[in-house]
This record gives structure tokens, sequence and C-alpha cells, in this order.
């Protein structure tokens, strides 16, 4: 039987065994799918006692994707530019690293509807999950992206250099807001179901601009409640609050 697992800390909140368990079922896989939690102080320590472990391969998680990097034999290159790591595979006795946290990110936005070459994208926030998926887009996509951050030189860091992608202050991209087809929410505010803070002031959202924010606990963030009622109220007709 082989072995996967998540690593982290916390890890408890994890909702990736229940997911890739269930994945595993469906697929009728001789495996299992367990959960780790690594010590942040004695992480050098025991992270090679789990690369010397049974496991056959691994997901990362907060606050080891960037730490995981020195301890992998291999990195794949998209990964190596993201910076960071969230999938570790066996191969053999080598441990190779991929991130397939924008790619994944991605392919739950199109089952909603594809990203088309006429987007204009916002991306609010410029950490590790935000560039991921700023890369997998460009990768993907021949679009227009803009990258909105409360300290705006991350975003500019963050761009392609050549694209003619912009970095942009969060007033800007209040006010700038009608013009994009598209916003991800990437920023770690929302995170707390009992502040109603907003990283960026949706006033001005066009109702038909597609809205999504990567935290999915809680499932439905401020931020989504906030675009829901400014797309209906900025809407010429009447519309539900969905
Ligand atoms: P992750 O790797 O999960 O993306 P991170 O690297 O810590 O996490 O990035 C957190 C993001 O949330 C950053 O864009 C951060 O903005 P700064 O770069 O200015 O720090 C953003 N963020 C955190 N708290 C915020 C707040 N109160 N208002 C606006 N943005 C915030």
């Amino acid at each position: 039987m082989k072995h996967f697992a998540v690593i982290g800390n916390p890890i408890a909140h994890s909702l990736s065994p229940i997911m890739q368990q269930a994945a595993i079922q469906h697929l009728q896989l001789d495996a299992i799918y367990t959960r780790k939690k690594l010590s942040e102080e004695a992480f050098d320590q025991e992270i090679k006692e789990w690369l010397r472990s049974d496991i056959d391969g691994f997901n990362v998680t907060i606050p080891f994707k960037e730490r995981i990097i020195p301890y992998l034999d291999e990195i794949d290159d998209f990964a190596l530019k993201c910076g960071a790591v969230n999938t570790v595979v066996r191969y053999g006795n080598k441990w190779t690293g991929f991130n397939t946290d924008g790619q994944g990110f991605l392919e739950g936005l199109a089952e909603k509807r594809p990203v088309k070459e006429s987007d204009h994208v916002l991306i609010v926030g410029a950490g590790g999950a935000s560039k991921g998926i700023y890369l997998a887009l460009k990768q993907a996509h021949n679009c227009e992206v803009s990258v909105t951050n409360r300290t705006v030189a991350k975003a500019e860091q963050m761009l392609e250099p050549g694209s003619q992608d912009r970095a942009i202050s969060l007033k800007e991209a209040a006010k700038q807001l009608s013009k994009f087809t598209i916003i991800i929410q990437t920023t770690s505010v929302g995170l707390n179901p009992e502040k109603a803070d907003l990283p960026l002031q949706l006033d001005l959202l066009a109702p038909g601009t597609l809205v999504a924010d990567i935290i999915y606990n809680p499932f439905e963030t401020a931020f989504l409640q906030e675009a829901k009622k400014k797309r209906c109220n900025n809407a010429k007709r009447p519309c539900n609050v969905r």
C-alpha cells in the first residue's frame, strides 16, 4: 500500500486528507493519505527523518513551502520560479518538488468560466499564493493582468520582466475597478470570519465581473459577500443576491 500525506503547521484544519482520500477511493488505488504536523523549530531534523520514512509522496502547506526546497534532489522549473513547493514525489530514491497551487486554482476558476484573451484580471495581494496564480495565469493565457497590493513594491517585483502587466496601489485598483473582468483575492484578509475587513473597496464593481477568493474557510469570505451585494446594487436590472 502506498502512503501519502500533507505536512504543515498547523495541520488539523487541512481538508487535504478528506479530499485526497476521496480521490484515492474513486480511483480505487491501494493507498492511504494522512496528515503530519512538523515542528517549526525542529523542522530541519524532522524533515530529514520524514524523507527517510516509508512515505511515497506528500503535499506541503504553510509554513514549509519554501523551507522544504533545500532538502529536495530536484525541483521542476515552474516551482523554482514560484520559489515554493506544494507537492513532493519520490522517484526511486530521489525527491522532486512541484508547485500545483496556481494551476489548481485556475482549473477551479475555469469550471465557473474559462479565462479569455480579452479578460483583464486583477490579482489582489502579492504573497506566495498570488505569485503562483500569477505565473500559472501567464503560462496558460495571454490576457492582461494587474496586481494590486498594500505594499506596491512587492507587486512590482512579482511581475514577469518585459510583460505589459501592471502593479497598482489598492486605491488605484478601487478607482479603476469597473474595467476588470476577473478579480482574484489572494491576501490573508478574510481568514478570520469574525472580522469583516476587506482588502479592497468594491464600490465600483461591474455586475459582470467574476470575483474569486482563494480562502475556502470561511466558505464565503466578507470580500465575496460584499462582491455579491455590489454586483447586485450596480446592476441596471434587479437581481437576487445569491
Ligand atoms: P501567502 O503565501 O499565503 O500568499 P503571504 O506571503 O504572507 O501569504 O502574503 C500575504 C498577503 O496578504 C500579502 O499580499 C499581504 O500584503 P503585504 O505584501 O502588503 O504585506 C496581504 N495582507 C496581509 N494583511 C493585509 C491587510 N491587513 N490588508 C491588506 N493586505 C494584507
